[in-house]
């Protein structure tokens, strides 16, 4: 018997918790490799579910593709991922594995890395019930097992929110390089900014910049509607002397492309959407590998209870 601070634990449980630990700091070992071959780790992150994270990350991620960069994506939403369809992989489609135990990305034009959960769930219907160590554990085990080889960038798509779960995400992956915040131009914007500004002071990584997306509405007569408000993300950059990387129209295209598993942005290359993530991607690339990203000018505290509980976004 070994005793545990107060708890009593037997020779076998004993044991097996030893192990546990061993394959956790091994994969701990292989995360820290793996990450070292990527250039830059940049997480997408928004404190509000909904809101086109997904499809921004998609898309950027493409866009920066296309500028010559190697590019990965990782869908790190465990519950609702979707990067993989709207990229066009099926769920349920599997991750190839090497005798050597680890797995290879799966990929889609143009020339993008991707992985997902969903491509290792039988069908979308299922739900993941799992609870918080099993998800964070998978999530581990990706980041261990999957070799991307050596990339200029990899986009990380994070649960909606700013919640534990993110919070353990985001501790998972060394020398994060920065978080891209997403968000809508509702007054909601201001606190969801204020939310992921003061995440990402207590994880100790800058803030690369705002994308909001949903900014406006352009209709067939060329008159210009603002359904979800306007310029609250625009102000809430400014105070904080984050930059503003770019604003994405409403369009219903975006949704019915994203649907079939099409990029937007390759459908439509004349459209409004694609040139502002063709600007976007431009403004990102000279951030992260000339400028170097920038601390926020001020924020809220970095004070634990920045950190919302799981599911209260
Ligand atoms: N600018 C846009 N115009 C029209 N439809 C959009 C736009 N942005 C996103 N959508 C659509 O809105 C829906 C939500 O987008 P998406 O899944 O990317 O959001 P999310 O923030 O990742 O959501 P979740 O919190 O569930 O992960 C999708 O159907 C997507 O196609
Ligand atoms: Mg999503």
């Amino acid at each position: 018997m070994s005793t545990t601070g107060g708890f009593r634990l037997s020779r076998s449980e004993y044991k097996a918790i030893a192990q546990r630990m061993k394959a956790i700091q091994e994969q701990q070992i292989r995360i820290v490799r793996n990450m070292s071959r990527i250039k830059y780790k940049v997480a997408i992150i928004s404190s509000k579910g909904g809101v086109g994270k997904s499809f921004v990350t998609a898309s950027l991620a493409a866009a920066v593709a296309l500028k010559g960069r190697r590019v990965g994506v990782f869908d790190a939403d465990i519950h609702g991922p979707s990067i993989h369809k709207m990229l066009g992989l099926p769920t349920g489609l599997g991750l190839q594995a090497r005798p050597d135990g680890t797995m290879e990305p799966a990929t889609v034009p143009p020339g993008l890395k991707v992985v997902s959960v969903g491509l290792l769930l039988p069908m979308d219907e299922i739900p993941l019930i799992w609870r918080g160590a099993i998800k964070t554990g998978a999530i581990r085990e990706l980041l261990a097992y999957v070799d991307w080889g050596e990339l200029d960038y990899l986009f990380i798509d994070l649960p909606p929110g700013t919640g534990d779960e993110v919070l353990t995400i985001t501790q998972l992956i060394p020398k994060l390089t920065g978080f891209i915040v997403v968000t809508i131009p509702s007054e909601v914007a201001k606190s969801v900014v204020k939310k992921a500004v003061s995440f990402a002071k207590r994880v100790e990584a800058p803030v690369i910049g705002i994308i909001e997306n949903m900014s406006y509405f352009r209709c067939s007569d060329g008159s210009i509607h603002y359904i979800f408000g306007k310029g609250a993300a625009e102000d809430i950059a400014k105070q904080y002397g984050i930059p503003m990387l770019g604003k994405i129209p409403i369009d219903p295209r975006i949704r019915e492309a994203n649907d079939r598993g099409k990029i937007f942005f390759l459908e439509y290359p004349d459209s409004e959407a694609a040139k502002a993530f063709r600007e976007i991607a431009e403004a990102v690339v000279k951030i992260v590998e000339e400028i170097g990203p920038k601390p926020p000018k001020w924020g809220p505290p970095a004070d634990s209870e920045s950190i919302e509980r799981e599911g209260s976004s």
